[in-house]
């Protein structure tokens, strides 16, 4: 038996960040980590090797569409799909192996194994069991089943987003359920590789949540790329039969029952926390009815030294939500004062062009009953998108209309998910339009745009 000042359960990028901080902090620590590998979902069937395919699809969709126009001739490039996977493998297994040395760097031990608390303090993993003063429950979240869709991930026909990941092949034609953010990503990965993707979506609008005027640019864009799209739908089943899925869907304007066939059918409808095996009902801890984690300001849940973060706690899933709260967690721990500004996470969709948010929409804004000013920027009058054959799309801000202050910002366009942090310092700082406006942006970047959607909600823009 061993004895820690905290043990993490769960070595995503919530659990690893937050076990760095607290050894840097001079905390004993361990992590506890079942996967063969640390990283968690983001890195081993996540992020990482979904940006690895997005990647390499952005670069042979480049060559195939744009390449010749540049005067870039020669035979096209063409797919080997076993090569593709390997080249994603080594992507993931750097790092992993990252992680893995920053555990030893930090001297944080690793224990292999599933977690189950069996009290304040006890945590028990095979046939150890552990001490600890605190524990950090970072264990994520698994996709979401669907009543009458059955995933058989091996199988490779009606899969999750893990099972997209390693397909046998590109399919000729694939069914996504939901046009949220993994059936986006995925989809366009496997539309730009040459399948004929549909992607059926239960609202009136794709990526639920965001600024009106991007789900309608983002939805033409991709549909420009060969999409196609079903809203207003609700899915009622997939069935696999002879490699081939099914897809019966119900269309809620008039309730008649359609279907659809495909080679594979992704189901993207959501995930859920992940805490199966915790023994948390054992231990007592509270739970909110939607199955996550009950936690207060400081992460902390109603059982003395347990605390959770992450995708298993409410908020939005996202990696850097859970990096942010790990480190801040670990600081409470160590008795320092940690904090996570939840009015400033970014949101990013790594298809191409990006799709990129932070802050309130221009409809939220309202909603929240202040006058609202729209500062807009198109990509048309951006000379480095031009040259990049990336002019659509564009750049919004929201602000408050009587002290100009910065409330949101929403980018359709090329290096979108690297631009959407000006804006984030900007509203950290509680900065104004002017001051973005006035802060001098070097030509020519794409990032010139979000000045000039800042000079749009203020003096004027120059370029249009
Ligand atoms: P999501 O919640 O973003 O989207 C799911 C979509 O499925 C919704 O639009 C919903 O209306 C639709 N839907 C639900 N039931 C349906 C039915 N029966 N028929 C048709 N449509 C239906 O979920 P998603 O895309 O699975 O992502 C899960 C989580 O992972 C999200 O919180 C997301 O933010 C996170 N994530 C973030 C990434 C990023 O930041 N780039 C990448 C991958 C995941």
């Amino acid at each position: 038996m061993s004895s820690y000042d905290l043990i993490v359960i769960g070595a995503g990028p919530g659990g690893y960040v937050c076990a760095i901080r607290a050894a840097q902090l001079g905390l004993k620590v361990a992590c506890v980590e079942g996967r063969e590998t640390l990283g968690g979902t983001c890195l081993n069937v996540g992020c990482i090797p979904s940006k690895a395919l997005l990647h390499a699809s952005h670069m042979y969709h480049e060559a195939e569409t744009n390449f010749t126009k540049m005067g870039l001739m020669g035979d096209g490039p063409s797919v080997d799909w076993t090569i593709m996977q390997s080249y994603k493998a080594e992507t993931v297994e750097t790092n992993t192996k990252g992680v893995e040395f920053l555990f030893k760097k930090n001297k944080i031990d690793w224990i292999k194994g599933w977690a189950e608390i069996q009290g304040p303090g006890k945590i028990k993993v095979g046939d150890d069991v552990h001490e600890t003063k605190n524990i950090v429950i970072a264990t994520g979240s698994e996709p979401s089943p669907l009543k009458g869709v059955e995933v058989e991930n091996e199988a490779g026909v009606i899969v999750d987003s893990t099972g997209a990941l390693t397909l046998p092949g590109v399919p000729k034609s694939m069914v996504v359920i939901g046009a949220g953010v993994i059936g986006l990503e995925l989809g366009s990965v496997y539309a730009r590789l040459g399948a004929e993707v549909t992607v059926i979506e239960y609202l009136d609008a794709i990526t639920p949540g965001m600024d009106a005027d991007i789900q309608k640019q983002f939805q033409k864009t991709l549909t420009k790329q060969g999409m196609k799209f079903v809203l207003g739908a609700a899915v009622q089943s997939a069935t696999a039969k002879n490699g081939q899925a099914t897809v019966k869907y119900k269309l809620r304007k008039d309730d008649s029952e359609q279907e659809v066939t495909a080679d594979v059918v992704l189901l993207a409808t959501g995930r859920r926390p992940y805490v199966a095996g915790l023994g948390l009902d054992k231990v007592g801890v509270e739970m909110t009815d939607r199955g996550q984690v009950k936690i207060d300001n400081h992460w902390a849940t109603n059982v003395k030294g347990i605390y959770a973060i992450g995708d298993a706690v409410p908020g939005p899933m996202l990696a850097h939500k859970a990096e942010d709260e790990g480190m801040a967690v670990a600081e409470v721990i160590a008795g320092k004062a940690g904090h996570v500004n939840y009015n400033v996470i970014p949101g990013v969709i790594y298809t191409t062009p990006e799709v990129a948010n932070v802050g309130l929409t221009e409809a939220a804004a309202k909603e929240s009953g202040r006058k609202v000013k729209i500062g807009k920027f198109p990509f048309l009058g951006n000379a480095r998108a031009k040259a990049m054959f990336q002019g659509d799309g564009f750049v919004k801000i929201v602000t408050d209309a009587d002290t100009d202050r910065v409330l949101g910002c929403h980018i359709i366009g090329p290096n979108a998910g690297e631009m959407i942090h000006e804006v984030c310092v900007a509203m950290e700082f509680g900065a104004s339009a002017e001051d973005i406006a006035l802060t001098c942006h070097a030509h020519p970047t794409t990032s010139e745009a979000v000045r000039e959607a800042a000079l749009a909600a203020g003096s004027g823009a120059i370029h249009v």
